[in-house]
């Protein structure tokens, strides 16, 4: 029996729902002992060193991290972008570890959606267009009625007939959400999603993913740089050189970024020796978008 006390970040037993009703696994998500490494010999880095972690469903989850830390690596493990060195990776309960290109394809378009930082909307496509895009391209219907409350909850529905160049910055990342949420996902996966946005357009996009968790149940993986992005969330794990170092419960911006700083001051290899970064230093820059 293992106490909580000595449970490794992001274990089972830190944040996740006792047992789903109606059956549903509480985890969305898992992965068991992941390691990631990327070239051989001299060049050979670890991006992901024996993870393990679980991802609660219905629940909002952010990653956060220095850059390099290796979050948009687990979060493309985990949602089956890219393959593992070692280890194994659960989608509810079926272990992708393993699964052949087609069916790991398959289940990528039946269970997860995505969200990226830059918006990828079909410039020619309207806001509804582009939103049922990944189901047509599928031969699926849309539920009508799902689609509407998905409209409804993101704030879309008099936007549906635009282009996207006829939409802000704010509402083209919220046709992206409305698409990701469309074919009812497991899980939504999130690489800095309001990163392109400045902090009113991210706050607008950050509270539509909020309410998909609360209204309609969602479960959502955030990699964010930005403490106030990680405050909507109802849990945050930080990565550092691979490893989950730790996690926060019902996080604040202030919290996150207190915890932030402090692991920044720890990092310095002596008292003085490397002065605190400013928060804007820990805000990712927007030319290094394409590290991950
Ligand atoms: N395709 C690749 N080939 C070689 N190394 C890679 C590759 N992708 C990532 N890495 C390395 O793996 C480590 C983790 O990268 P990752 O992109 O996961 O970091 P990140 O935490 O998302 O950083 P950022 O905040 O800058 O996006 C880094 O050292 C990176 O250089
Ligand atoms: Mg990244």
């Amino acid at each position: 029996m293992t106490t909580a006390a000595a449970a490794p970040f992001g274990s089972p037993a830190a944040g996740a729902p006792a047992g789903a009703a109606g059956g549903a696994p509480a985890v969305a998500a898992s992965a068991r002992q992941v390691t990631k490494a990327y070239g051989t010999g001299e060049t050979r880095v670890t991006a992901l060193d024996a993870v393990d972690v679980d991802i609660a469903r219905g629940r909002f989850t952010a990653i956060m991290g220095p850059s390099g830390s290796g979050k948009s690596t687990l979060m493309h493990c985990l949602a089956g972008l890219d393959s593992v060195t070692s280890g194994r990776i659960l989608i509810g309960d079926t272990e992708i570890t393993g699964l052949k290109d087609r069916q790991l394809t398959r289940l990528r378009r039946d269970k997860i959606g995505f969200i990226f930082q830059a918006f990828n909307l079909l410039p020619t496509l309207n806001a509804l267009e582009n939103i049922t895009l990944p189901m047509d391209i599928a031969g699926r219907r849309p539920d009508r009625a799902w689609l509407d409350q998905v409209v409804e909850t993101v704030g879309l529905a008099d936007r549906l007939r635009h282009r996207p160049a006829q939409l802000s910055g704010g509402q083209q990342q919220r046709v992206a959400v409305a698409r990701a949420l469309a074919s009812r996902p497991e899980i939504i996966f999130g690489d800095e999603p309001t990163g392109n946005l400045d902090s009113r357009a991210g706050a607008e996009v950050l509270t539509f993913l909020r309410r998909s968790v609360d209204e309609l149940g969602q479960t959502i993986v955030m990699v964010t740089h930005d403490p106030v992005a990680a405050g909507y969330a109802d849990r945050v794990l930080f990565l550092a050189d691979g490893r989950i170092v730790d996690e926060m419960a019902d996080p604040t911006a202030d919290a996150v970024l207190e915890r932030m700083l402090r692991f920044s001051g720890a990092d310095a290899p002596a008292a003085g020796a490397r002065p605190a970064p400013a928060p804007d230093a820990l805000r990712k820059g927007a030319d290094d978008r394409t590290a991950g």
